[in-house]
């Protein structure tokens, strides 16, 4: 295929997109993907530098930072990334200006693991919930959140969006995905709360609506805000396209941008590793039925089946993970490709 490719004059890959005031060099997302390297305070550093930055360096248009905490507990792990201080903020501020100097465009995933943190760190002395019900048999116990608690956690994704933006980030994505805890909310096999944010489908999606409208606020009309949503919990019972539909409609009125679709992890045996999931079909589904923008991510492994997505209107950007951690350049080598013709 690189040979087809190769002869080929343009690519959609490599035109430009403007989303509010921000234009992308190209087309191409780096997945967002916690590197596990984060000092126990939650502070990037050199491995982040290096990991994003030589991507940038290898010409990709919007360099995904991972999920990033937007409190203590919400970190998954001792080595996840955070962006609830200042001084986790102050260290993305290299990052984020080397990237920049590449021409490429940051933005940085919000994020919250809920019942799925491991809690191995002192960072992480209790793993919180939508309900008191743990992941599996070997997850901590969550503390079921009170809705004041979830009212704090919405102000939270707004203050690190407000800091995200102050050290030069140009676009926001929610995580609401992987089971994590904005998905533990929206999912019916999950979220067993009464009250403004459990119950029903419009109090279940409240939380992650409030804090679409809270992080618009905090980041002003011209920066891009993308949800990563799960589209499907791949599981019987669970929240599936014909529930996400409604929802995105209702994102999209709150400001969100374009849908990053994700699919599974809601509960044990049902995550997207374990069961094949169409990654483009999803997308596809979520563009024809709301119009808005999507990106599709997962199992793009070649130039080819990018293009792909991209020339069959599934999606507006595609998201390349695992391809780029074995080659960081591989849209520079596009661009030669097609130069060389
Ligand atoms: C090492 C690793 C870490 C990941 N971390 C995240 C993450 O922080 N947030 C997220 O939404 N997805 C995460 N993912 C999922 C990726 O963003 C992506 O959706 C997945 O790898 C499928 O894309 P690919 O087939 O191009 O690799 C991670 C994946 C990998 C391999």
């Amino acid at each position: 295929m690189a040979d087809r490719l190769r002869f080929k004059e343009t690519l959609m890959l490599l035109d430009p997109l403007k989303i509010r005031d921000l234009e992308l060099p190209n087309r191409v997302v780096m997945a967002p993907m916690s590197q596990r390297s984060a000092d126990q305070t939650g502070c990037a550093n050199s491995w982040h530098l290096v990991h994003y930055g030589s991507r940038a360096v290898g010409g990709v248009g919007l360099v995904m930072i991972e999920d990033s905490a937007v409190s203590p507990e919400g970190r998954g792990h001792g080595g996840a990334l955070g962006l609830y201080t200042d001084e986790q903020a102050a260290a993305l501020a290299p990052i984020v200006e080397f990237c920049h100097q590449q021409g490429a465009k940051v933005g940085v995933q919000l994020g919250h693991t809920g019942r799925k943190a491991f809690a191995d760190s002192d960072a992480l002395n209790q793993v919180v919930g939508a309900t008191g019900a743990p992941f599996n048999a070997s997850s901590h116990q969550p503390h079921a959140l009170t809705d004041e608690e979830i009212g704090d956690l919405v102000a939270a994704f707004g203050q690190a969006a407000a800091r995200a933006s102050q050290v030069g980030v140009d676009v926001i994505e929610i995580h609401a995905s992987h089971g994590y805890l904005i998905h533990e909310f929206l999912s019916p096999l999950t979220n067993h709360r009464s009250g403004p944010y459990g119950g029903d489908p419009e109090a279940n999606s409240r939380f992650l609506l409030d804090i679409v409208e809270r992080v618009r606020a905090a980041c002003g009309p011209g920066m891009p805000l993308f949800v990563r949503l799960a589209i499907d919990d791949l599981a019987d019972g669970g929240w599936h396209a014909d529930d996400a539909i409604p929802v995105i409609n209702q994102l999209s009125r709150a400001g969100c941008d374009a849908i990053d679709a994700a699919a599974g992890g809601a509960v044990e045996g049902a995550s997207s590793f374990e069961i094949p999931v169409d990654f483009r079909n999803l997308a596809a589904q979520v563009r024809e039925r709301t119009g808005v923008p999507t990106i599709v991510a997962g199992g793009i492994s070649s130039a080819e089946a990018a293009e792909a997505a991209l020339a069959g209107s599934d999606c507006d950007l595609v998201a390349i993970g695992r391809l780029l951690l074995t080659n960081p350049f591989w849209v520079n080598s596009l661009k030669e490709s097609t130069q060389a013709r």
